[in-house]
């Protein structure tokens, strides 16, 4: 039986700001930005955006009717979750109207956890191929204003539909993963942005890259040659095209491929879990691939750890795609720097008082806390 994605969709903040203009305010040449790390723009949560809203956003671009009572499993992977105990997805389930006869977990570990979601999904639906699996890889990226991460933040969700014979693309069983008790990046419970040894970082991803790769094509006695396309995590998108440049010596066709799978990561900067899956989501939409395509997908999570897996696209895949999901990118809003300051150092009270938050006519949004209980609303 063949497993994999079905349905992909994104949610995007609708405010976003300029790279060049943030280099300029912070006294840097703004090529750094652009051409150095390979980001445009970066995508902005207002504070009724928090990881709920914009997984919840997500998933309501991305399901259909039928699927909500289809469901019986929610994974919801990310690394910005706002309860120790509750997990995000049992919100979620109620605010879609998800089948509640549903199992629903919230998983971490960096920005890797939706990889190991896929898998998970893989095997429920081995003993239940009637039933539909959703995904959703949900993040706010935060180092900090002025500080060196600060050009490779960014916040939004990609959402996945997991069936049996799925209309896009198919999920090998083969599959190399590696871990190490790694402090390259991580955040401690008391902090609300990342801590990070920069540098080291990026060894350790291109260090992970190597070995999963290379295992992979030991293991299963592959070439570089055998795949059509490859995409990386991307927490900015030139270290994605180091690793490419680097590791594959890659034909132009490959690299052309890279180049379409990371248009959209391009304007909305890292949104850790979902960051492989957005790269995917641009490819479907940019790139022009044949049928039975093999895609190799490379997923970091800090701390760490890798995969290499592939996925097969399945024939009329481009019919599955809903055309008016990147229409999110026509709509955003520039904010000014000083805006998105104001907005990035906003909080939500955590002492127990009442907040109500204002409209922001998103479908779905954190609209109160009180009595330490988040309340979203539908608009
Ligand atoms: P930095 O020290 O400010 O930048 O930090 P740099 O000096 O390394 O410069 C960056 C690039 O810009 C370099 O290119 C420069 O040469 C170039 P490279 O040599 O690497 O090819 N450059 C210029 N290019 C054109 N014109 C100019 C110019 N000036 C310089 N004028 C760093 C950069 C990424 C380290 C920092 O932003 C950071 O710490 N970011 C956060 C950590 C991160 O994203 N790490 C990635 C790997 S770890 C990972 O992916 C996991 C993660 O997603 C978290 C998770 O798993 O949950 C982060």
């Amino acid at each position: 039986m063949k497993f994999g994605i079905d349905k992909i969709g994104f949610y995007i903040p609708k405010y976003y700001i300029d790279m060049r203009e943030l280099a300029t305010m912070r006294g840097i040449d703004p090529d750094k930005f652009t051409y150095g790390l390979g980001q445009d723009e970066m995508s902005v949560p207002p504070l009724t955006q928090d990881m709920i809203s914009l997984a919840t956003n997500a998933a309501y671009n991305t399901i259909s009717e039928q699927d909500l009572n289809d469901i019986d499993l929610v994974i919801l992977a990310t690394e910005t979750g706002s309860d120790f105990s509750k997990s995000g997805s049992t919100s979620i389930v109620s605010l879609l109207g998800i089948n509640p006869k549903s199992r629903c977990i919230e998983i971490k570990q960096a920005c890797y956890s939706a990889t190991a979601a896929l898998q998970f999904a893989k095997n429920h639906l081995q003993s239940n191929d009637d039933k539909k699996v959703l995904i959703i890889a949900s993040d706010i990226s935060r180092y900090g204003l002025d500080t060196s991460g600060e050009a490779t933040q960014g916040a939004g969700a990609v959402a996945m539909l997991i069936t049996k014979d799925p209309s896009l693309l198919v999920l090998s069983d083969k599959s190399s993963y590696f871990s190490e008790d790694v402090w390259d990046f991580w955040r401690p419970n008391y902090s609300d942005t990342a801590i990070v040894d920069g540098h080291y970082s990026n060894e350790q991803y291109q260090r992970f890259f190597n070995q999963t790769f290379e295992d992979y094509k030991e293991k299963y006695d592959r070439q570089n040659s055998d795949f059509d396309a490859f995409l990386f995590h991307i927490p900015y998108t030139k270290l994605g095209r180091k690793t490419l440049i680097n590791y594959i010596n890659p034909s132009k066709e490959i690299i052309n491929t890279f180049n379409q799978s990371t248009l959209f990561n391009r304007k909305v900067g890292n949104i850790y879990t979902g960051s492989l899956y957005l790269s995917l989501i641009s490819l479907l939409y940019n790139a022009d691939l044949d049928a039975n395509a093999r895609i190799g997908l490379y997923s970091y999570g800090s701390g760490a750890v890798g995969e290499f897996f592939s996925m097969k696209l399945v024939e009329g895949y481009q019919d599955a795609l809903d055309p008016n999901l990147p229409h999110q990118f026509d709509t955003r809003e520039k904010l000014t720097i000083k805006d998105y300051e104001s907005m990035f150092t906003a909080e939500l009270v955590s002492d127990g008082s009442h907040m109500i938050l204002p409209d922001d006519n998103e479908t779905f949004q954190l609209k109160e806390i009180k009595g330490h209980r988040r309340y979203y609303q539908k608009n």
